[in-house]
């Protein structure tokens, strides 16, 4: 069968210190006129949503607010959230926020464009979207989703207790990302951390995964050397404006990594476990999976992960292919730890549930592509490494 690749994303990237300042700008630009903007109450409360209406206000622009978004957002909150853009009569969108209010922001747009609600876009074969979303400006306030970028929203299904996905087509892509790494000053570390590492996992993951493709891979090892050079640094001074600007880039270059693939089983895991705990925080929980997760894959794309290693900054001169490989792994796992990432049993999660995690994950649909074959065994042999590593 004739296989095409193609790498495609629809989001011009901008960015800058105080970029945010020229929202009202962007938004004419784009032909808005009452955009919506959607965000989280500790945006509010943390004075970031106010960063982005004052040049709205400057520039007398009309515009509307919806500030409901919760972490793993659940589909009715979509689907509120649609129903108050149509009610409101908007005619764009601002996501402003981590990983949720941007996948929000976009999956609103979905059903904005398409009509419905978002269950209905859950991805398929064929897909189900056909059209683009509205005018979209993503403005991630931390460092790590990548999902400006990214051509994926992730819903709860609070019902069927998993998160699905929507997209893996450029229709849903923001139309600008407007990276402000200003933004980012005020996070305290331990997100700094979790979501920091989980860019560094969607470069690990995507580089080595089945889809990767040169113009990816790029992006990918460019993310890795950011990470692995100014993560510990943003976590221990969260004013260091080179750092954080360092970070949202290699958030965005992750993310660009993803574009409309998959990523490996450290996403499989941390997704489908998610959606069994609600409340579980998707940058660290995946981060504290990813070296487990390399440990085991390392024997499937050895050079790679040499490279990997060298990205990170480890030394391989005179190791062998398999000894550079595993300096990747060990060099993840110091960096987890070096950033206080906390242990499995801290996110709620007990030994007795690894038969159950193990199934989700296995059923989770980025277990394909995962740099080596995946069995139910394998994963309840990673989950109990992990396990291990937290006594
Ligand atoms: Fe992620």
């Amino acid at each position: 069968m004739l296989t095409i690749r193609s790498f495609e994303i629809p989001t011009v990237m901008k960015h800058g210190l105080g970029a945010i300042n020229a929202l009202a700008d962007e938004l004419r630009a784009l032909g808005l006129k009452r955009p919506m903007i959607v965000t989280d109450p500790g945006i509010v409360k943390a004075g970031l949503l106010e960063r982005a209406t004052r040049p709205l206000d400057i520039a007398k622009m009309d515009y509307v607010i919806f500030d409901q978004i919760v972490p793993n957002p659940p589909t009715t909150l979509v689907d509120e959230g649609a129903a108050f853009y149509a009610g409101e009569g908007c005619d764009g969108l601002v996501g402003l926020g981590g990983g949720s209010a941007l996948d929000t922001a976009k999956a609103i747009g979905v059903i904005a464009s398409n009509g419905g609600q978002i269950l209905d876009y859950e991805w398929a074969d064929p897909q189900p979207i056909k059209h683009r979303i509205p005018p979209l400006v993503c403005i991630p306030t931390t460092a790590g989703t990548g999902s400006e970028v990214t051509l994926w929203a992730v819903i709860t299904d609070s019902e069927r207790k998993i998160k699905f996905n929507v997209g893996g087509t450029a229709l849903i892509g923001a139309w600008v990302a407007l990276l402000d790494p200003e933004l980012t000053l005020g996070l305290p570390p331990a997100v700094t951390a979790g979501t920091g590492m989980d860019a560094l996992a969607h470069a690990i993951e995507c580089y080595t995964c089945a889809y990767a493709q040169p113009i990816s891979d790029s992006v990918a090892l460019l993310a890795i050397e950011y990470v692995a050079r100014y993560l510990r640094v943003a976590f221990a001074q969260g004013h260091n404006i080179e750092a954080r600007y360092k970070m949202s880039q290699a958030a965005m270059l992750g993310g660009l990594a993803y574009g409309k693939e998959s990523a490996g089983a450290a996403h499989a895991m941390s997704q489908s476990a998610g959606g069994v705990l609600p409340n579980v925080p998707h940058g660290p929980f995946t981060a504290r999976l990813l070296g487990p997760v390399m440990e085991y894959n390392f024997k499937g794309e050895p050079e790679k992960f040499a490279r990997i290693a060298l990205a990170m900054g480890e030394d391989i001169r005179g190791l062998s292919l398999w000894q550079a490989a595993e300096k990747a792994v060990e060099a993840v796992l110091r960096l987890t730890d070096d950033v206080e990432i906390p242990h499995i049993q801290a996110f709620g999660f007990t030994e007795d549930q690894i038969p159950m995690l193990a199934r989700i994950a296995f059923e989770d649909p980025q277990t394909i592509g995962n740099p080596r074959d995946l069995s139910l065994a394998s994963y309840e042999k990673i989950y109990r490494r992990v396990f291990e590593m937290g006594t």
